[in-house]
């Protein structure tokens, strides 16, 4: 047998090399290499031993039927498709404060109100804040939830196996350690032998694990989303954590669609979740401003209207400001480039600035429209009709480009009461929903002079 072989990892990145170093070579972060140690290979595994036994697909159960148990948070198990999978490995990542805590809270009392024994691992807080927090979401606890207040990873492996049970909730991977191996609490190698000797018992034992991750300025969680492929679903929190909307949605899921999303509204007894979001996020829309617009996203299989709001000022000496919030910064410079070029807009000695209204994240490309037409009414300081809702892709030539869903994104402004939508001429035909006239535009400019008459 081989010796143990000895590498050098990196704590930031999760590099290894042959050689220490003071700065590591992949990511030049100073003095996070440590020594580590890789199992040798042993000269056996070399030669095939016994074939592996190959089996039908077809005599397979469907992972989408597999039996799951709902939590009784209703919003959660919805956009779970029923709820948790048992040994199943579920990751809720956010940015800190955005409300992970209160949320899982939530799903805990009202699992542990169904009966089922639930074991919250704190790690991040201490037992007594996260138990302040739960008794003010529900003075009454149910005796079912208890908690442990542990970090070493492979004790709370070990409890789950031993003690099997109905959920966890681990809060959070950064806070685990596993004693094993090398580097602090929250580092890339940490972060991930914790969140797998986890998952392994939550397979074993058939429990399902609810681990929180938090998430940085770039939205990796704990480093280049090194746990996404580690779980079996993965739910994101979004939102401003200065506006109340919060916006869950599920990017990972192999037991069900990815289509679905809920909005939560931060109050004081929790996160209460908001059944009409596009009414919610266009409820205090200013009247008769220039430079705001709605449009209409999808978010997974749900359209979603939004309000856009553009303010444009001269600039003073150098570079002209651009400053956005919920739209993409560099979408919206070549945006500015195609309204001074093929639209006649210029806006080269203009501070612009754009934003979404509720803290919601509109970076596809179907709000091109929306965000063009806001700019071009605050830069005419002209207001755009009340009723109007725009979308649709802005090509460099000024071309308007078709997005999909149409159908979907219609029926919901219709609902809303909005009366004209602007969007791309498309060579299939448009059913348009009663009371709602669509308005096909090839161009970006006939697309403004449609909407604020007598600006070109
Ligand atoms: P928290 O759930 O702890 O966020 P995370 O776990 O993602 O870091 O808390 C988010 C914020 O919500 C915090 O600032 C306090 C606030 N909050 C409420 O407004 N209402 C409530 O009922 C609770 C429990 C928290
Ligand atoms: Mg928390």
């Amino acid at each position: 047998m081989k010796k143990p072989q000895v590498v050098f990892e990196c704590s930031n990145c999760g590099a290894q090399s042959t050689k220490w170093a003071g700065q590591c070579a992949e990511c030049g972060k100073w003095g996070t290499i440590a020594q580590g140690v890789v199992a040798a290979s042993s000269g056996a595994s070399q030669t095939a031993s016994k074939p592996g036994k190959t089996q039908s697909f077809s005599e397979l159960v469907s992972q989408e039927q597999a039996p799951r148990t709902a939590t009784g948070f209703g919003p959660w198990d919805r956009l779970l498709s029923g709820g948790l999978v048992a040994g199943s490995v579920t990751l809720l990542g956010g940015e800190p404060g955005i409300g992970k805590s209160t949320l899982l809270a939530q799903a805990a009392i009202a699992s542990a109100a169904k009966g089922a024994a639930v074991v919250y691992v704190t790690g991040e807080e201490s037992p007594s804040q996260v138990a302040l927090r739960l008794k003010r979401l529900s003075p009454a606890l149910p005796p079912s939830l208890s908690f442990l207040d542990e970090t070493d990873a492979l004790t709370i492996a070990a409890t789950i196996e031993m003690t099997k049970p109905g959920l966890v909730i681990v809060d959070s991977v950064q806070a685990m350690r596993h004693a094993d191996v090398p580097g602090e609490a929250g580092s890339i190698s940490q972060v991930k032998a914790s969140a797998a000797v986890v998952s392994a018992a939550a397979k074993k034992a058939n429990v399902p694990v609810i681990l929180v991750g938090q998430v940085n300025k770039d939205g990796d969680l704990a480093g280049p989303r090194l746990l996404e492929h580690l779980v079996d679903t993965v739910v994101m929190m979004e939102g401003d954590r200065q506006q109340s909307f919060r916006l869950l949605r599920v990017v990972k899921h192999r037991f069900g669609a990815t289509e679905d999303v809920a909005l939560f509204a931060m109050k004081e007894s929790g996160l209460e979740e908001v059944l009409d979001p596009s009414a919610a996020l266009l409820a205090d829309r200013p009247k008769n401003v220039s430079g705001t617009v709605v449009s209409c996203l999808m978010e997974g299989s749900r359209p979603l209207l939004v309000e856009l709001q553009a303010l444009v000022t001269p600039a003073g000496f150098g570079t002209p400001m651009r400053r956005v919030s919920g739209v993409e910064l560099n979408r919206t410079g070549l945006l500015l480039a195609v309204l001074g070029r093929r639209a006649g807009f210029g806006f080269g000695d203009q501070d612009a600035f754009v934003n979404t209204i509720g803290g919601v994240e509109a970076k596809d490309p179907s709000v091109d429209l929306a965000v063009c037409l806001a700019l071009a009414s605050a830069k005419a300081d002209k207001p755009l009709p009340e009723d109007l809702v725009a979308w649709g892709e802005v090509g460099l030539a000024g071309e308007l480009r078709p997005v999909g869903r149409q159908e979907a994104r219609l029926k919901e402004a219709a609902r809303l009461g909005f009366k004209t939508a602007l969007v791309p001429a498309q060579k299939e035909p448009i059913q348009a929903p009663a009371g709602l006239r669509v308005v096909q535009c090839a161009m970006l400019k006939e697309a403004i002079r449609t909407a604020i008459p007598g600006v070109l």
